[in-house]
């Protein structure tokens, strides 16, 4: 099948490469001149593992093309994706100024009728509208029916998750252009739910916020387990085995970031109040997930009293291992506080260091490498579970520190792995070692 992709983010180029890979001939369009001449080169915008060998391999086989010329890119083609963002509008809101140029651009450019496929996260009701920008920019006698196809590709595992994934969904009213999509996806071997426009447009709002849900949730008993003396991985390994509450999204730890879970819930609070729906619980998620980010500097505040000219060393700085990117990271709202507390911060990540430069403040430094930013710190943060960060943090801090002192925000390591280590080990949702020690010892005189 012909397919225009519209928009070579993250979603749209994952989408493009992978309907490339299973036979379609797929062309990316995007406005931004520059990033086409990379992705001419085979140079990926984005750290995502996979991709560009992936993107290389179909660009070699003449299924895959990019183009920064709709007249060109959209002519002729049967089926026209739009993967544009959606940022988040100051109330909350998505913003939808690039979902209708694109659904513009389509109608004034299309010469024969397609199907629109939108894969853009877009609140319940924006595809009919889409429709309507198509239908009134015609410039020929031709017709375009819309599907929602929303897209779960979690970053650092999109192109896994895309042959590998629980279900597509195809959301339309129009039975012949779901039958197309579904036709389009059956290559990729996974469940097909067919369902109505606003059905679909519902199970991608409703899906991350109960993904969040969950987060938060097992962050609020990991806290009240500390308090009563509780082990949090056995609380979530105990309610994970009952079936109906499944194990997966129960690690406890310094929140959720990226460029979903916080937009998307913050929309679906905002498509709420439209109707008049006062959505308590997810306002909720929200706000624990604010307060969790921050949860580390709270704790080493109690136990050294004040911050002010200690030298922390963060370890892990994007909003989650293998991807380079800094949407809502932790590290943003921990390095502020760090800052405001007058802390000394010294920032290391593997891959998002230059994107961390230009979110956190100024005032953070940074390493090259781990051991450099061990080497110089009083206190080591993990805010991320780089597998660099979890093998080489343990040991590099009995190595290079006086008095090694770890929170970790990831709960990377169990109680037992430093029992015998004369490691300070603060984590989430535990009793902290020294005071299962000091208990120990108790028990021994
Ligand atoms: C998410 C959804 O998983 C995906 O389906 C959707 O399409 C896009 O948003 P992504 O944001 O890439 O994907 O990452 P994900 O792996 O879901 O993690 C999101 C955040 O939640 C990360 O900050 C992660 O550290 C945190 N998280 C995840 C937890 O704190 N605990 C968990 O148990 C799982």
């Amino acid at each position: 099948m012909k397919i225009a992709i519209i928009g070579t983010g993250y979603v749209g180029l994952v989408t493009g490469v992978c309907l490339a890979e299973i036979g379609h001939e797929v062309t990316c369009i995007d406005t931004n001149l520059e990033k086409v001449d990379q992705l001419k080169k085979g140079i990926s915008p984005i750290y995502e593992p996979g991709l560009e060998e992936l993107m290389e391999k179909n660009r070699a086989a003449g299924r895959l093309e990019f183009t920064n010329n709709s007249i060109i890119g959209l002519k002729d083609q049967e089926v026209i994706y739009i993967a544009v963002g959606t940022p988040q509008s100051e109330d909350g809101a998505a913003d939808l100024t690039y979902v209708f140029n694109a659904a513009r651009n389509i109608g004034e450019n299309i010469t024969r009728n397609v199907v629109v496929v939108t894969k853009s996260t877009v609140p319940i009701g924006t595809n009919a509208k889409v429709r309507q920008l198509v239908m009134s920019n015609l410039q020929d006698n031709v017709c375009a029916e819309v599907v929602s196809n929303p897209e779960f590709l979690r970053e650092g595992s999109a192109i896994h998750d895309s042959f590998n994934g629980d279900r597509i969904v195809i959301g339309t009213d129009n039975q012949e252009a779901g039958d197309i999509v579904e036709e389009i996806n059956k290559p990729f071997g996974l469940p097909i739910l067919r369902t109505s426009l606003h059905s679909a447009e519902m199970i991608k709002y409703a899906s991350n916020a109960f993904l969040a849900t969950k987060i938060s949730f097992i962050n609020e008993i990991a806290n009240l387990s500390e308090k009563t003396n509780a082990h949090i991985e056995e609380v979530a390994k105990g309610i994970g085995m009952d079936s109906r509450i499944g194990n997966k999204f129960l690690n406890a730890g310094i929140g959720y970031g990226g460029s979903c879970f916080p937009k998307d819930t913050q929309a679906l609070v905002k498509i709420s109040e439209d109707c008049n729906h006062d959505f308590h619980l997810l306002k909720s998620v929200i706000t624990i997930n604010e307060n969790q980010k921050t949860l580390l500097v709270r704790k080493a505040k109690e136990r050294f009293g004040t911050l002010r000219g200690m030298k922390v060393a963060l370890l892990g700085l994007a909003f989650k291992p293998d991807t380079d990117d800094m949407r809502e990271a932790a590290s943003i709202s921990v390095a502020h506080e760090l800052v405001e507390e007058g802390a000394e911060v010294i920032g290391y990540d593997p891959i998002a260091a230059d994107n961390a430069k230009k979110v956190l403040p100024e005032e953070v430094l940074y390493a090259d490498q781990i051991e450099e930013a061990i080497k110089q710190a009083d206190v080591v943060f993990i805010l991320t579970e780089w597998k660099e960060i979890v093998e080489k943090t343990l040991i590099l801090s009995t190595l290079f520190m006086n008095e090694p002192i770890i929170f970790d925000g990831r709960n990377c390591y169990t109680n037992e792995d430093l029992y015998n280590l004369e490691v300070e080990y603060i984590s989430v949702g535990r009793e902290n070692l020294s005071k299962i020690r000091e208990n120990r010892v108790a028990a021994v005189i």
